[in-house]
């Protein structure tokens, strides 16, 4: 039988990516959404990948007695082998509004996750971290030694807590094993085009703000501060194609299965930073498409420059990145364009 694996967020973004790697490679997952930033047209979009619909339980995972109530009906069907934790509210200027939002929402769902996995002796947890873990960094690019900063807003807060806590809880002797994942920037979408990231409203991420501005459905892209100690001076990240991202949380559990006691930070990145000009630059290069855009002020919290050291991610969970930006942003737009049909 298949390896049974709890999918929190799966209908979320880089969650239905992630389920589409793990059926590829032979898991079962079982979603666990409440739709809070996804819609129910992501289920269409993995039954056209997969060619059937995943298992899917409705809850909100910050109610513990849905949550645990879930777990039991999974439970009663046969083991569960793992839980990738992907359930959480990731807007960083949000966070700075509603703090207690973000607060009783990401830290209680994570408790109420450990708490299923000891009822239920899951051994093998993926947890969604974040860059924003390290704040401002020291030095560029950041491996997982780098002190975690004083988080920069709420949300990044939550990262850091979370964290902490599966730390603790794996330390206390639980039989739980742990890999926490510090994404950098996901962007792209499914090849396919049947899955992708889905906005609700205004986006404020870049790759689904520049693809709309690009099809004309908002205004001109601004680009956050153009006078950074940068050499263009606009900001830098590690844009990471979603699918490699999702393959990670694949070799995150087979590398969770070979480990006796384990709880683990790894970064997830190319390596590599690209400034704002260059993204527009390699979209219009990989898609003919103009961005219209122009230069405005900087954005508050944003950071300078950040990108991964990734040689941790790469020899132990034996994993690579197989797309470039070019490739990322051409699927981001193909992906839009079918949101515009
Ligand atoms: C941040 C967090 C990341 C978190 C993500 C979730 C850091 C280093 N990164 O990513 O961990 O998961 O938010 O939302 O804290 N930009 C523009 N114009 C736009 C939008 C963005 O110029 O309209 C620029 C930004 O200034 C930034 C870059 O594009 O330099 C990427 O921004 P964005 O996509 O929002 O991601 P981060 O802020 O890097």
């Amino acid at each position: 039988m298949n390896k049974r694996v709890v999918v929190t967020g799966g209908a979320g973004y880089i969650g239905s990516h992630t389920v589409v790697e793990l059926v590829k490679a032979g898991y079962t997952p079982v979603i666990l959404d409440d739709f809070s930033n996804s819609t129910k047209e992501v289920l269409s979009g993995l039954k056209a990948i997969l060619g059937f619909e995943p298992a899917l339980e409705e809850v909100d995972c910050s109610s513990r007695t849905e949550l645990l109530q879930a777990f039991d009906r999974i439970a009663a069907e046969g083991t569960i082998d793992g839980i990738i934790h992907f359930a959480a509210f990731k807007a960083v200027g949000e966070s700075t509004q509603r703090p207690l939002k973000y607060y009783a929402n990401n830290i209680a769902s994570t408790v109420h996750i450990l708490e299923a996995s000891e009822t239920h002796n899951v051994s093998n947890l993926v947890f969604s971290s974040s860059c924003t873990v390290y704040g401002q960094p020291d030095t560029i690019p950041v491996d997982e030694e780098a002190p975690v900063k004083g988080a920069e807003s709420p949300y990044g807060y939550t990262k850091q807590v979370c964290e902490r806590i599966i730390t603790d809880f794996v330390a206390s002797g639980s039989p739980l094993k742990a890999a926490l994942l510090r994404y950098f920037n996901p962007i792209g979408a499914h090849p396919s085009s049947h899955i992708g990231e889905l906005p609700l409203g205004h986006p404020n991420n870049l790759v689904p703000y520049l693809t709309q501005a690009a099809a004309k459905l908002r205004d001109p892209l601004t680009v956050f501060g153009s006078d950074y100690p940068t050499p263009d001076g606009t900001c830098i990240r590690d844009y990471i194609h979603v699918m490699d991202l999702a393959n990670a949380h694949v070799s995150a559990l087979h590398w969770l299965s070979e480990q006796e006691n384990a709880c683990e930070a790894f970064n997830l990145g190319t390596g590599h930073g690209n400034s704002v000009l260059e993204v527009i630059q390699a979209f219009e290069q990989a898609t003919g498409v103009p961005v219209p855009h122009n230069i405005g002020a900087r954005r508050p919290g944003d950071i300078t420059a950040i990108f991964a050291e990734a040689s941790k991610a790469r020899h132990e969970l034996s994993w690579t990145c197989k797309y470039s930006l070019e490739d990322a942003l051409r699927d981001a737009w193909n992906w839009q364009c079918t949101l515009i049909d």
